[in-house]
């Protein structure tokens, strides 16, 4: 049985002020609501050792929204593994849309985080999805299945327990367009195989990999995207930036 999971990506849309409050808030009411699911947010660097100390001791999980796949060294600007780990954090995005975009991000690059993070005991999230140029071109499927090979081929099955995927069609992200369920449950499902296609016997090992929807996900349309067989949570950026909203996630 795969958990169900929320997640909550803040990116860079909160003062400190507001993602201080958001974590008090979080550690107060979201226990009582949390049921079987899983909650995980992924505040900016800057507030990640505040907020980890609100959270700490509280069912909230703290993740990165990036790292750096090296130990303590001269990287200026970057935010390291080991870093993360001395203030309890577990959890790190990889290749996110925006960052992939804007930063230039490759799939050959995230599979670096992503066998760096496993390999050292951290849970990575790793984003996939197509923009609406590629869906319209009907490309959607090759477009998932490079970044798949790409990000997750050569990670050894013995630490691919600890990578989740995101599937987040660019096209759906921040802009109120959701996926339909039968549209996102198409490619979970496709995902899954690509996973499962990595390894001899991969069945097993993707049938255990959460593989989370993200895009405009909300308190009216989460139900249903949790509902499909191969959804196993959201990954949620501006319904989680709100108290309300990201309560009403659950
Ligand atoms: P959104 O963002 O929920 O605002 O569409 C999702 C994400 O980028 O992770």
């Amino acid at each position: 049985m795969r958990p169900k999971i929320i997640a909550g990506n803040w990116k860079m849309n909160l003062s400190e002020k507001e993602a201080l409050a958001l974590a008090t808030g979080l550690k107060e009411k979201l226990p009582s609501r949390l049921g079987d699911k899983k909650a995980v947010v992924f505040p900016s660097s800057i507030h990640l050792a505040s907020v980890a100390r609100i959270l700490e001791n509280s069912p909230v999980s703290v993740g990165a929204q990036n790292i750096y796949p090296s130990p303590l060294t001269a990287m200026t600007g970057e935010t390291g593994p080991d870093q993360l780990s001395e203030l309890g954090i577990g959890f790190a995005l990889v290749g996110h849309s925006e960052r992939r975009q804007f930063l230039k991000e490759t799939s050959v690059f995230c599979n670096q985080k992503i066998s760096y993070l496993a390999k050292n005991g951290f849970t990575a999230i790793y984003c996939v999805g197509e923009t609406l140029e590629e869906r319209e071109a009907g490309k959607t499927f090759e477009v998932l299945s490079k970044q798949i090979q790409e990000g997750l081929g050569s990670i050894p099955s013995d630490i691919f327990p600890r990578i989740w995927v995101a599937y987040e069609p660019v096209w759906a992200i921040g802009t109120g367009k959701v996926a339909s369920p039968a549209q996102a449950q198409e490619a979970h499902a496709f995902i899954r195989k690509e996973i499962s296609g990595l390894f001899q016997n991969g069945k097993s090992i993707a049938d255990t990999t959460p593989i989370l929807y993200g895009g405009s996900v909300k308190a009216d349309n989460v139900k249903e995207l949790l509902g499909q067989p191969d959804i196993d949570g959201g990954l949620v950026g501006g319904a989680s930036q709100k108290l309300d909203s990201f309560l009403a996630l659950f």
